[in-house]
């Protein structure tokens, strides 16, 4: 009996033992379950605070670009500012954005200032100007620096004033003073002399009706924008200094305007006949219309009469290929909306930009199609 209840005490104890060791196992695995569990719960932290880190690098940055555009309404600015739109918006990343918003000037001031100012309202990270006045520029250029945002002006290049108002041949100490002010565009005597050197070098060397003397008639920009004065000057400069001489019959504005440029040079050509030899035009949106008025005159470009103008545009392009114009002057606005925007984004990095950056012209007549 003795030894029976000795066995049952022993099943006893090793059962004890059993269920004891059970229990340590049982708790040795909550522990470790508890322990897995908090590493999962800090894996996740882990996760989590990874993604919050993928997430801020790859947060998305989103610039606000305000662009005031002197005139909607103009051939060059309008292939200008399309350009830029889309030039800039092809440099976006998945991390970076543009908010581009373009406003029309409708050429009035103080349209423009309330554009500029109604940009500074909104907080934009930067402004790109084609000022509707140059003469404006203080102005614009100390409500946009006092804002401390970065101002890239374009083809409208201001120049210094002196008291009377008159532009003088210097550079604008608003843009030399400011690390965060430029002017993107291109020098308009380039463009002047290449109309008149196109006309030098024609055989006749202008002189269509051959009386000794080239007879023009001008058809001016707009003549606070200093495009307008240097073509007008530089044109006539290039043919005296080709030893040519001139005699101006009519200087108008135009206005850089089709219309008013098919009115000029009709009231022209009415006024003056053969004596005509070559209109000039400060642009080519002017030359299309003069081009009208020469064929309305039932005078032809290139044998009685030569026809030029400034920009290149594609239709000005096909008529110089064929004749009906005698030349005109590539102004690049692929290149220079291209350098605004890139100027415009190295401000936005924060890097130093330089005051001024210039794009060539390019001359544009019969020898450049090859
Ligand atoms: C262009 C003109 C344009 C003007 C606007 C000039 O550079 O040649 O066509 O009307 O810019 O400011």
């Amino acid at each position: 009996m003795k030894k029976i209840l000795a066995l049952m005490l022993a099943l006893i104890m090793v059962f004890a033992m059993v269920a004891c060791a059970s229990t340590d196992t049982a708790s040795d695995s909550t522990a470790a379950d508890t322990a897995d569990t908090t590493k999962d719960t800090a894996d996740t932290a882990d996760t989590a605070k990874d993604t919050a880190d993928a997430a801020a690098s790859d947060e998305v940055k989103t610039y606000k670009v305000g662009v005031a555009i002197y005139q909607f309404d103009d051939n060059f600015m309008t292939l200008y500012r399309n350009e830029l739109e889309s030039y800039m918006k092809s440099l976006e990343t998945d991390t970076v954005k543009y908010e581009i918003t373009i406003v029309d000037g409708k050429n009035d001031m103080a349209t423009q200032t309330e554009q500029i100012n109604s940009f500074i309202t909104q907080g934009v990270d930067l402004i790109i100007c084609n000022l509707v006045q140059t003469s404006s520029a203080d102005t614009i250029v100390n409500k946009v620096v006092d804002a401390d945002i970065p101002l890239v002006l374009i083809n409208r290049e201001p120049l210094a004033y002196d008291a009377d108002g008159k532009p003088l041949d210097e550079a604008y100490e608003g843009i030399l003073n400011n690390a965060k002010v430029c002017y993107v565009g291109a020098d308009a005597r380039q463009s002047g002399t290449y109309q008149g050197e196109i006309v030098a070098a024609l055989p006749d060397k202008g002189d269509a009706n051959g009386d000794g003397v080239v007879s023009y008639v001008m058809i001016e920009g707009d003549p606070e924008n200093i495009d307008a004065q240097y073509r007008t000057e530089f044109s006539i400069k290039a043919l005296t200094d080709a030893g040519i001489k001139v005699e101006c019959l009519d200087d108008q504005v135009g206005n850089w305007a089709t219309d008013k440029g098919q009115q000029i040079a009709a009231n022209a050509l009415s006024a003056h006949g053969d004596k005509v030899d070559v209109i000039f035009c400060n642009n080519d949106g002017m030359a299309l219309g003069a081009a009208a008025a020469i064929t309305a005159a039932g005078r032809t470009v290139g044998k009685d009469i030569y026809l030029l103008g400034v920009d290149a545009l594609e239709e000005c392009q096909e008529m110089v290929k064929n004749g009906t114009m005698t030349g005109t002057v590539l102004n690049d606005h692929i290149g220079q909306s291209h350098k605004a925007v890139d100027v415009a984004i190295q401000a936005l990095n924060g890097e130093a930009i330089e005051n001024y950056y210039w794009v060539d012209y390019v001359k544009v007549d019969a020898s450049y199609f090859g």
